[in-house]
């Protein structure tokens, strides 16, 4: 199963030029999502001119160089490891997810626009594609059972849906629907794999077309943020906020009251 293009088999009943036009579809609607999205929360304007007040009070004027440094070092930490979620299974499983869906996008990619033709994929891509599915799965599934802040701090059951749900559902949806599908084809069970490719379709449907409703643009809206905050720190004017006491944190007993859970 893991060595099979799954999308070979179905370019026998389906033109590959409808899986293609399927996946500039997908990528139009992230476009269009994301930028109503932007036009109606307007934080994009909020952020370009809190930056631009903040630019006002920096400290001092950073170099073409530092800035370089600054942003390549957010790269590396905030946006390719999730630092933000400090050090535990909140960052862990969001990393699997993150890796996972990436891998699982790109090796899809490749396959629908390069492989879909009778073309044979060489192996080690739809392995790709199986491994970044499942790891989607694992963080996906590990986030959504026990480390939600709903489900991990409030107590609510893990099968309380919200509006906020609809982005990591329909992701799991689409990882794990794609398996089924791909599952089902290789042992042979063609009604059924069938079955799990409408679903699949159906889940794709609503993560893309979900762009403007779910939390999808995250992806976008926080490295971006994570930039700005470094670079307000390293040129001193640290977002308009008043700079870190020189004293010791005292807060009381209360804080030690229990573990902190880092979301
Ligand atoms: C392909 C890229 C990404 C995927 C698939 C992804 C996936 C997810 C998912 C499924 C969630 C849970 C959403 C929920 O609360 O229901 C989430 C939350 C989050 N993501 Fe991402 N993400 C991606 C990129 C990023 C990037 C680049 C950053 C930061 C630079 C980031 C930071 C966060 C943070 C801080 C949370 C909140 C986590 C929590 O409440 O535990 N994500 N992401």
């Amino acid at each position: 199963m893991f060595s099979i293009n799954p999308f070979a088999e179905l370019t026998l009943i389906v033109p590959a030029f409808f899986l293609q036009l399927f996946v500039v579809a997908m990528v139009l609607l992230i476009i269009i999502g994301t930028g109503l999205d932007m036009l109606h929360k307007k934080n994009v304007v909020y952020f370009f001119r809190n930056a631009s007040k903040a630019k006002k009070s920096a400290k001092k004027e950073l170099s073409a160089g530092k800035k370089t440094a600054v942003i390549l070092k957010t790269v590396a930490s905030d946006i390719a490891t999730t630092s933000e979620l400090g050090f535990g299974k909140r960052r862990l499983a969001h990393v699997l997810g993150m890796y996972g869906t990436i891998l699982f996008w790109i090796a899809s990619v490749v396959l629908i626009f390069k492989y879909s033709d009778g073309v044979t994929a060489p192996a080690y891509i739809p392995i790709i594609w199986h491994v970044g599915a499942i790891m989607t799965c694992v963080g996906g599934y590990w986030f959504w059972f026990f480390l939600r802040v709903d489900v991990s701090a409030e107590a609510h059951p893990w099968y309380r849906i919200i509006t906020a749900d609809l982005f990591v559902l329909a992701l799991l949806a689409c990882a794990t629907f794609g398996l089924a599908w791909s599952f089902s084809q290789s042992i042979g069970m063609t009604g059924l794999s069938y079955l799990f490719l409408v679903l699949f379709i159906f889940a794709n449907l609503t993560l893309f077309g979900g762009v403007y409703w779910s939390k999808f643009a995250h992806m976008f809206y926080k490295p971006g943020a994570a930039i700005q905050k470094n670079l307000a720190e390293a040129d001193g004017s640290r977002d308009n906020l008043p700079p870190p006491a020189d004293a010791p944190e005292q807060f009381g007993l209360g804080i030690k009251r229990e573990q902190p859970k880092h979301y």
